[in-house]
């Protein structure tokens, strides 16, 4: 069921200096748990998944199939999704605003339904994010894509294989054609297909379903269409950008922490930088253990496509320079205005220059507490994590933006003894 509407005008409260110590549990994924929700409409038979993370954006596109006459049980972190009986094949714009992956509904209604009108996502704070190459994509496999009055509408009898090069490396563009490769008349070759984990849990949970899927993971991805899929069960992976965001937390808060339930194998880019700047991490099975320095040393980086360092955790590395010895550029490759959490970081005390799609940031010895304004999810993040080591108490605002992808983050926070209240208008 959707979540009880978190308060938009909810505010966090956090009293910095307290280094974070403890153990907690890493949630499923959400940029994992979106796409396999989607992949439920492709067959007719009940599909039960674990490990959802209860987050707004997982309950905004659960309320998007319910729209559709999708049937939805939700216990716990346990959801099954009957699309049995669609009514509707419809992403309405006043739905798809507020949540960008909506998009992902566009592969699989128009490879299992025929048909599909889904609204144009638009763009977000971190850019314009067009959609171009799932629509070259699906034309590619035979579909009549037109868009009008804001509406994506996409139809096809049956789509055919076909071979797909996208212009650049998309990840739900990969998940997209994948999901509507499923069912298609052929095979279908996805090249520059986008690498991430988060791929290859959705190419799992398909082929539990009986999609014909190799390659998955790497930038080149065979599906062999079939003609139905079945009902299954598939369990959604550990999210790497939850534990990255705490790791990042554990490092500048000078803390000693054990995240369980996580998968360092997906990290290894943000887990090299995390040494770099002179952390301790111990991998074990699904465990991750960071001991941070007195002082952490400033890194530079440079976001790319997996299995590069990650855009995702780029805002929260902005906080960690924020605050290190020494100088460091970060450049931005993937979006081109994923720098809005720099100019809240100044209000904090930092010592951030912005020159295109580079940041170069001088570490300061201390940052002082100030109320601030999120402004999309990682950009919260990486306040969080100014604020748990800034002198005196920060505020942060419109903390829904956290809300959309971080399960129970102010009881984490505090599990870990953080000074953090949430509080409500
Ligand atoms: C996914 O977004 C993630 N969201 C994002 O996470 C993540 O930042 C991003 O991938 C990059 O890793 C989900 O998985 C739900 P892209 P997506 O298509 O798929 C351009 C978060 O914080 N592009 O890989 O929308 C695009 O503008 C979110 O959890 C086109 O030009 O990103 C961007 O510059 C934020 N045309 C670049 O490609 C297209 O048709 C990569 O975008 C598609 C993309």
């Amino acid at each position: 069921m959707p979540l009880p509407d978190q308060g938009k005008m909810d505010k966090l409260l956090i009293e910095g200096g307290s280094p974070l110590a403890g153990e907690i549990t890493i949630s499923g994924a959400k940029n994992a748990a979106l796409p396999i929700l989607c992949a439920a409409l492709l067959c007719t038979e009940p599909v039960t998944f674990a490990n959802v993370p209860q987050l707004k954006d997982v309950a905004t596109l659960l309320a998007l199939l319910m729209r559709m006459g999708v049937k939805v049980e939700h216990e716990g972190d346990i959801v099954t999704i009957d699309a049995g009986q669609l009514s509707d094949s419809v992403a309405p714009y006043e739905m798809v605003k507020t949540m960008r992956a909506s998009i992902l509904v566009l592969g699989p209604l128009t490879a299992r339904y025929g048909e599909a009108s889904v609204s144009l996502p638009g763009g977000c704070a971190i850019g314009a994010r067009p959609v171009d190459q799932h629509i070259k994509g699906l034309q590619a496999m035979g579909a009549n894509v037109d868009v009008e009055h804001g509406y994506i509408r996409a139809s096809a009898s049956r789509l055919k294989g076909a071979r797909i090069v996208t212009d650049m490396v998309t990840v739900t563009g990969t998940e997209n054609l994948m999901m509507a490769a499923c069912l298609a008349d052929g095979e279908t070759i996805i090249e520059n297909a986008a690498c991430e984990p988060e791929v290859a849990d959705l190419a799992n949970c398909l082929t539990a379903m009986g999609a014909k899927i190799s390659g998955a993971g790497s930038d080149v991805i065979r599906i062999e269409g079939v003609s139905r899929l079945h009902g299954a069960r598939h369990r959604i992976m550990p999210d790497r950008i939850e534990t990255g965001t705490y790791l990042c937390a554990a490092a500048v808060t000078g803390g000693q922490v054990r995240l369980t339930g996580t998968q360092a194998s997906s990290l290894d880019a943000v887990i090299a930088k995390l040494i770099e700047a002179g952390c301790a991490v111990r991998c074990e099975s699904d465990n991750i253990h960071l001991t941070a320095p007195r002082r952490l040393t400033a890194v530079s980086l440079r976001t790319a496509p997996y299995p590069a360092f990650p855009t995702d955790m780029q805002a929260q590395f902005m906080a960690l320079d924020c605050v290190a010895d020494g100088a460091a550029t970060i450049r931005e490759t993937i979006f081109e205005n994923r720098f809005m959490h720099a100019i809240e970081l100044q209000r904090l005390g930092a010592d951030i220059h912005i020159d295109g799609n580079m940041a170069m940031v001088r570490g300061v010895e201390r940052l002082q507490g100030a109320t601030v304004m999120a402004t999309d999810l990682r950009a919260s993040a990486s306040l969080v994590i100014a604020g748990l080591v800034a002198e005196g108490e920060t505020m942060i605002e419109r903390i829904y933006h956290l809300d959309r992808g971080y399960e129970h983050l102010d009881e984490k926070l505090a599990a870990l003894g953080a000074k953090v209240q949430r509080v409500k208008p």
